[in-house]
């Protein structure tokens, strides 16, 4: 008896589930746009709603550029490198060798912190530091030296950091004296925020090419933070190559493959649950086909029901 009941709600269950797709699917936004300017925008990220991995979701607004959005501000991205998982965003309210702004931190909320973070490449230096900062008594050890390069070239060298360059008078000369300044990783900044850190001011340089070569000067760095992200493996590539573009359903968050509207295949409207799209191919997938497999499942269902009651 235990066995009959159990098959029918596992009938019945099918029968609801694959019969009816779910509301969400066909109000979903069906156009997921690939590119913001010229940069391509593809999975993990998504400009759109419902589009790209939503772990990454509203990470990314296509306004007048494209943004990196923190709880610290819009970043601009300037390139995403798909192939090493990369990004590079610059803010636009940071200091940097010829300009000096006002103090700014930079806060990224727990999820990016998971998914997306400055790479080991992003050397953030930590200028004008009091001597009560943190990096410069207890965690000294947190600084270090950028590819053979001292963080105190940039009060030399950049005209925005030369204000710090203070001078005194000691005896009948005049010394001129720097405050402390640090080199260190994003995990810094990010346990200690910049007012723990009390460094007044901070930039960031990619330590890529320029940096590496010791005769360079903070004027030929690159500045900016490049960003490392991991892309949740949900087995986007079908989709993608069935025509589609990976997204996921607003509410429930489950994936979507976004199929092209143009599909000789109005049932399922734009979006299909399944992890392919139909219309282009021809061979074998496809959203018909899918069905098909669907109907064969039903009857098979049905049939060990019957038998189970028989
Ligand atoms: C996108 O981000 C920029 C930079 O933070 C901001 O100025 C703009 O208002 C945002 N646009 C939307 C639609 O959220
Ligand atoms: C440097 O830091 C001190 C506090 O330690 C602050 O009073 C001063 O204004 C800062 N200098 C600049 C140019 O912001
Ligand atoms: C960093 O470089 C400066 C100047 O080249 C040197 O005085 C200092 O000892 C170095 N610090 C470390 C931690 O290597
Ligand atoms: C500070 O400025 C003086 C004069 O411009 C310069 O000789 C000195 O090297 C500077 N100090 C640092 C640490 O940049
Ligand atoms: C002041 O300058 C003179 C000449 O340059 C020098 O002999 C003397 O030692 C200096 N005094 C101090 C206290 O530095
Ligand atoms: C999809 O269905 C149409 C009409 O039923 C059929 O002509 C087509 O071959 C099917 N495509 C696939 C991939 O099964
Ligand atoms: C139908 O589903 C079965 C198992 O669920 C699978 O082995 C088969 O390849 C599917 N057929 C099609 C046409 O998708």
């Amino acid at each position: 008896m235990t066995t009959l009941l159990f098959f029918f709600f596992v009938f019945l269950y099918t029968v609801t589930t694959l019969t009816f797709p779910p509301l969400t699917a066909s109000g979903a936004t069906s156009s997921c746009r690939t590119f913001c300017g010229n940069i391509p925008i593809n999975y993990p990220f998504g400009i759109d709603e419902g589009c790209g991995s939503p772990q990454f979701k509203g990470m990314l607004n296509c306004s007048t550029d494209l943004f990196f959005i923190t709880p610290s501000g819009g970043y601009k991205v300037q390139r995403i490198d798909y192939q090493k998982n990369k990004m590079v965003v610059f803010d636009p309210a940071m200091s940097t060798c010829s300009i000096l702004q006002p103090h700014h931190d930079f806060k990224l909320s727990d999820i990016q912190n998971a998914v997306v973070r400055p790479s080991y490449d992003t050397v953030f230096a930590l200028l004008n530091c009091s001597t009560n900062s943190p990096v410069f008594n207890r965690y000294r050890n947190l600084c270090f030296n950028a590819s053979g390069h001292s963080c105190d070239e940039l009060y030399s060298s950049c005209t925005s950091f030369r204000i710090f360059n203070t001078t005194s008078p000691s005896g009948n000369s005049t010394v001129h004296t720097t405050p402390y300044c640090c080199f260190t990783s994003y995990d810094t900044v990010r346990v200690m925020s910049m007012n723990i850190l009390d460094c007044s001011h901070y930039t960031t340089v990619i330590d890529g090419g320029n940096m590496r070569d010791a005769t360079t000067t903070p004027l030929d760095w690159s500045y900016g933070i490049e960003l490392s992200y991991s892309v949740p493996e949900i087995g986007c590539d079908r989709c993608r190559k069935s025509g589609g573009i990976c997204g996921f359903d607003a509410e429930t968050e489950i994936f979507l493959c976004q199929c092209p509207a143009s599909n000789n295949n109005p049932i399922a409207s734009n979006n299909n649950p399944t992890r392919e799209c139909g219309g282009g191919m021809t061979d074998r997938g496809g959203c018909n086909s899918t069905n098909n497999n669907y109907t064969t499942l039903l009857l098979a269902m049905l049939m060990s029901f019957l038998y189970v009651i028989l």
